[in-house]
């Protein structure tokens, strides 16, 4: 099968290829096998999907987002995040123990991810293991593939919302062997946060990690207070990271969220480990976190993907999350004086960068199945003779998910 439009990808940071009525050859399996600046001549034989003056862009990876919190999404963020978790997201998170309505909400939020062209996840669920098999299996049969955690919390949680140690062990035993069914989602250990795990459980996780060979993925410096609260409770720590780094879990692949006062140590050690920051620009803006030194990240080195961390973000589409990515990186730029992220940037960052964390190559690349979205810019491009370029800076700005026509993941058209 061909895709003919206006081809769009990055394939590294600040790189951008634009194709005016390219091509995207794909094989049966829906695994990309050439890139073409126009029809290909042996393509008699073949399907050609015209797209026309449409884009054909890569598709985006959220990769910090939490599934429980969908329904709240953009409540309580006048407050900041230790009084929002307690008055806002533990009560929320309380209402999958009910599995009817994890199905009704996960199935909501799988369609809604499609529908804005996100087509990987690193994900939190709740505490509870059966509305974790759900949300894993609504979220396969939208044909998003990624990392769901169940989340693992033996302290400081809310009535109805906090597991004994043994439970947590217990329950996460189980839902790693129920995982086992699913081929495109795939089991990531989720200790909340280290407020969230005593010793005793974050030392099971870190030596599951290492045992069973599985990614851990967790919160980082994000809020002051909370970072006061973790250096209280782990005193021998003299940063945050350690806390991780003392059970085994910083680590190549590790993902932690947030990262917004982590200083030069701080991200020497993401660096030198391969663990991996995720910038969650809006959420660090609406629950008062502060904003990321992300210029500074990507200088020394670091992988750095992004995030819309619904529900401290209100939006789940990543265009919004590009843009406010942007945005953010602006406002950061008076304090550093160091450049703001470009619109090649940032589409770099919600696509390719993601989609190499589960071994993607760079951009529409031979030999991957494609991950794309097909966007009608016709709503708002009201000038002709623009570059694609500019299409796409007006794209980040101005588009809503309903300007996405088509979606594949995993090589299939899923929208
Ligand atoms: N830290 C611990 N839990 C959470 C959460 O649910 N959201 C955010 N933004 N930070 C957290
Ligand atoms: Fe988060």
């Amino acid at each position: 099968m061909i895709l003919k439009g206006n081809l769009l990808f990055a394939p590294e940071l600040g790189k951008l290829e634009c194709l005016p009525n390219g091509c995207l050859r794909l094989n049966d399996a829906g695994v990309i096998t050439e890139i073409c600046k126009q029809l290909p001549e042996d393509a008699q034989a073949e399907e050609v999907v015209d797209y026309g003056d449409k884009l054909i862009m890569q598709s985006f990876a959220d990769m910090h987002v939490h599934a429980p919190q969908y329904p709240m999404a953009a409540m309580g963020l006048d407050l900041p995040l230790l009084d929002w978790l307690n008055k806002y997201a533990f009560p929320q998170e309380r209402r999958l123990a009910d599995t009817e309505y994890a199905r009704k909400i996960y199935r909501r939020l799988a369609q809604d991810l499609i529908a804005g062209g996100t087509t990987r996840v690193v994900m939190f669920s709740s505490l509870h293991t059966d509305a974790t098999l759900i949300l894993m299996e609504e979220l396969e049969k939208a044909g998003i593939s990624g990392y769901v955690g169940k989340v693992n919390m033996d302290r400081n949680g809310a009535e109805g919302l906090q597991e004994t140690t043994e439970e947590s062990i217990r329950e996460t035993e189980r839902w790693l062997e129920e995982c086992k069914r699913f081929t495109q989602i795939r089991p990531i250990l989720t200790p909340r946060f280290t407020p969230s795990c005593t010793d005793e459980l974050m030392e099971w996780l870190g030596k599951t990690a290492v045992e069973r060979d599985l990614p851990v993925q967790s919160h980082l410096s994000e809020n002051d207070a909370e970072i006061e609260w973790v250096r209280n409770l782990h005193p021998d720590c003299a940063q945050y990271w350690e806390t991780y780094a003392k059970y085994g879990m910083w680590k190549k692949g590790t993902v932690m969220a947030h990262c917004v006062h982590s200083d030069a140590r701080e991200r020497a050690a993401m660096k030198e480990h391969g663990v991996w920051m995720i910038y969650c620009a809006q959420s660090n803006a609406n629950i008062c976190s502060g904003t990321a030194a992300v210029r500074q990240m990507l200088d020394e080195g670091i992988s750095v993907a992004l995030g819309s961390d619904v529900a401290g973000g209100a939006h789940l589409f990543m265009v919004r999350v590009m843009e406010d990515s942007i945005r953010s990186s602006k406002i950061k730029q008076k304090e550093t004086g160091l450049p703001f992220l470009t619109t090649a940037e940032a589409y770099y960052l919600a696509g390719t960068a993601g989609h190499r964390y589960f071994g993607a190559k760079s951009g529409f690349s031979v030999g991957d199945k494609l991950h794309a979205v097909v966007l009608d810019d016709s709503r708002f491009a009201v000038d002709e003779g623009r570059t694609l370029e500019e299409r796409l800076e007006r794209a980040i700005y101005l588009a809503q998910p309903t300007d996405i026509l088509a979606v594949y993941a995993e090589g299939k058209k899923v929208k």
